[in-house]
């Protein structure tokens, strides 16, 4: 579905729409169950920040454009009958009156959504902000505004890991690993984000070593302006469960998931940052691949 789906979708959410399928598997679903055993596997998995779809249901897909389209392609998902799980999408996109380069993506998010957490969420009255002409200039570089130059304010190349906060990037250097231009930042991102230390930047991070899977991001934009990916990183999100068969080819050398700490830039980025981390590669594999 995800294959078929991303073919009729606007390059500009392809990658997008990949990405959310990789941070909101069903593997982690079925894993964590109904939340009775929660703590428990939470502990074995280790598992931080918010892994549980339902509590982000209208929310996790704002980097696509097509989010501003998410009310009308639930309202349409939740008229379909049972039944075939593509036609439900095809159909819903089509009836949401939304265009299909876009609607399509967002149908299958919708149907997923309601596969892992129940229809709760489309009787919810959220209707997206009127915004996301912003990721049609996906990982552009720093352009100051005149006034600014006068301030002395100069352009740079630079990591954007809100697109829709114009606050939400910061400076990257040349050969730098994301997360080395992350810490630099010093706003309170700790406020909003648990897994965020105070000063190091809006990246979660632990170990900066590739050893722990904290730093994980989706590279929405500019991903030729990333190094290509290393043996060791490689392996490393093989391990933590984030390589997944939803990548076109797992042995690319610019895959849509990085370990910021690992990743180095060349260029500027668009990135976007999950909101949760944890270890499960093994069991996905046996899940999965049946080894
Ligand atoms: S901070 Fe631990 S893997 Fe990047």
């Amino acid at each position: 579905v995800v294959n078929a789906v991303c073919e009729a979708t606007n390059k500009i959410d392809r990658d997008a729409v990949r990405i959310w399928f990789a941070t909101w598997p069903v593997l982690v679903r079925e894993l964590l169950g109904d939340g009775a055993d929660t703590p428990r596997l939470q502990q074995f998995f280790q598992m931080n920040g918010s892994f549980r779809l339902e509590q982000l249901a209208d929310r996790s897909h704002r980097f696509l454009y097509g989010h501003r389209y998410w009310h009308l392609v639930k309202k349409a998902l939740a008229s379909q009958a049972e039944g075939d799980r593509y036609l439900r999408i095809e159909k819903a996109a089509k009836e949401s009156g939304a265009p299909m380069e876009y609607a399509l993506a967002m149908a299958a998010i919708a149907q997923m959504t309601l596969e892992q957490c129940g229809p709760s969420f489309l009787s919810s009255e959220y209707v997206p902000e009127p915004k996301g002409d912003f990721v049609l200039d996906r990982a552009s570089a720093y352009r100051p505004s005149l006034m600014e130059r006068l301030k002395g304010k100069s352009g740079c190349d630079r990591v954007i890991f809100d697109e829709r906060d114009q606050d939400g990037w910061f400076p990257i250097v040349a050969t730098q690993e994301i997360t080395t231009g992350a810490e630099l930042d010093k706003r309170p991102f700790h406020d909003t984000d648990a897994r965020c230390y105070e000063g190091m930047g809006p990246i979660p991070v632990d170990c900066r070593s590739g050893s722990c899977g904290t730093c994980w991001v989706g590279i929405v934009g500019g991903n030729e302006n990333l190094d290509p990916v290393e043996e060791f990183e490689r392996k490393r999100m093989e391990y933590f469960g984030y390589w997944d068969s939803g990548f076109v080819d797992s042995n690319c050398p610019r895959p849509l998931i990085r370990l910021a700490c690992q990743a180095r830039a060349n260029g500027s980025v668009s990135i976007v940052i999950p909101p949760w981390n944890g270890v499960f590669g093994r069991t996905r594999r046996e899940k999965e691949l049946g080894n």
